[in-house]
């Protein structure tokens, strides 16, 4: 039996694969099994943020990895107190819980609002509202936090409490608002498997004025859209506003399993011993390649994945069979005349790799490919859409 073979008689049947075996890869570039190379600009769901086994990273994280694989939350460990230490320095948040996904970082992130909440105001103010068409993740809590009834419907009955309002609908959010006793708003800045949607300045400032006057928390899932990813640090800084909570995981690590809540002022003792915890999380070979990725997204490169941003933005929006581009910085969906998966296979046929967010073709490259890289890339997806 081949690998693909053996995937389907081994390997649980939830995944459609493209039909390409990886196997290694430098940078931007990936290659296969047969040899064939591809420039991804996929990045493995927008988790290897400096591309495939970039040396400095790979550095840090054999340095780690010859010290000390993994010590548990029994006992002090350095390389997650120094990560902690720069998340809060870098965004003004307060304390870190670590976990190993995202679905599990918004977990955390539900957990710490209930307990707020029924503390604050009582055990019946717990519902949380979460926006229609966003992703929080697979367990069955976030599941059920996920705003797509297409997630939902063979696993029912899902964790109660949620309320889902429509992006970008003010009047709808106020008027749940007034009549729900809300704990939370949890939201993702630009939805990503949804469609590469980003919300409203005007829709954050409402969910922000009614978090002010309802004592309501505001949790930012940036899952996908953090680490800079959109441009800044973190997407929600590109609104002017400081959520309560701000999740994140996939690029955190540049390419190993590692989740993020980070908590804010009001929310920062709400975790209390045995609360909550994790026999992984805060892994000290994926904290030690998290220190490496984070100290290097400085303004310079987040400036670059602007420029690199608005590159694709114009030449997209202006070649023959593109409807239309959404999305921030290195997170963009293309909303493609012909059938999505159509130009996807095209462009794997041209050496080019990339994925699909709904009906579109979705962009999440490495924060630093080469320009000259990511031109050819761009010129592939081009002839790819007539
Ligand atoms: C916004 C968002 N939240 C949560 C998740 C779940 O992350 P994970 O697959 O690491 O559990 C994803 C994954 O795509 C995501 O995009």
């Amino acid at each position: 039996m081949d690998i693909k073979e053996k995937d389907s008689r081994y390997i649980a049947n939830t995944y459609a694969r493209f039909p390409i075996t990886l196997k290694e890869g430098k940078g931007s570039l990936v290659y296969d099994d047969k040899g064939a190379q591809y420039i991804d600009l996929g990045t493995g769901i927008a988790v290897n943020t400096f591309g495939y086994c970039d040396s400095l990273w790979v550095a840090a994280v054999t340095n780690q990895l010859n010290a000390l694989q993994h010590s548990s939350n029994l006992y002090y460990s350095e390389p997650c107190v120094r990560l902690a230490e720069l998340l809060c320095e870098r965004t003004g948040m307060e304390k870190v819980f670590f976990s190993n996904s995202g679905a599990e970082a918004n977990e955390c992130a539900i957990k710490v609002a209930r307990k707020y909440a029924a503390e604050k105001k009582g055990s019946d103010c717990y519902k949380i509202v979460t926006l229609k068409n966003s992703f929080h993740g697979r367990t069955i809590t976030t599941l059920a936090a996920t705003g797509q009834d297409v997630f939902h419907k063979d696993f029912l009955p899902l964790t109660e409490g949620f309320i889902y309002c429509e992006a970008n609908n003010s009047q709808q959010l106020r008027k749940i608002a007034e009549t729900e006793n809300i704990a939370a708003i949890m939201f993702e800045c630009v939805q990503g498997e949804g469609g590469v949607l980003p919300l409203d300045q005007e829709f954050i400032n409402t969910i922000f004025e009614i978090s002010e006057n309802y004592g309501i928390l505001t949790i930012a899932d940036e899952v996908q859209t953090g680490n800079g990813r959109t441009g800044e640090l973190y997407s929600y800084m590109h609104y002017g506003v400081k959520p309560d909570i701000v999740s994140t995981a996939k690029g955190l690590a540049g390419g190993l399993p590692l989740g993020a809540t980070m908590l804010g002022e009001r929310v920062k003792d709400v975790l209390t011993p045995s609360s909550h915890g994790s026999t992984f999380g805060g892994n000290p070979v994926a904290c030690a390649g998290a220190l490496n990725i984070l100290s290097r997204i400085d303004q310079k490169l987040l400036s670059q994945v602007r420029e690199k941003s608005n590159y694709i933005i114009e030449k997209l929006s202006a070649a023959k069979g593109v409807k239309s581009v959404s999305g921030m910085g290195l997170m963009l969906g293309i909303e493609t005349e012909k059938d999505a998966s159509e130009v996807i296979s095209q462009c794997q046929k041209q050496g080019v790799l990339v994925i699909k967010a709904k009906n579109k073709v979705r962009l999440l490259p490495a924060l630093n490919i080469p320009f000259d890289l990511l031109e050819k890339a761009v010129n592939v997806i081009i002839d790819a859409l007539e």
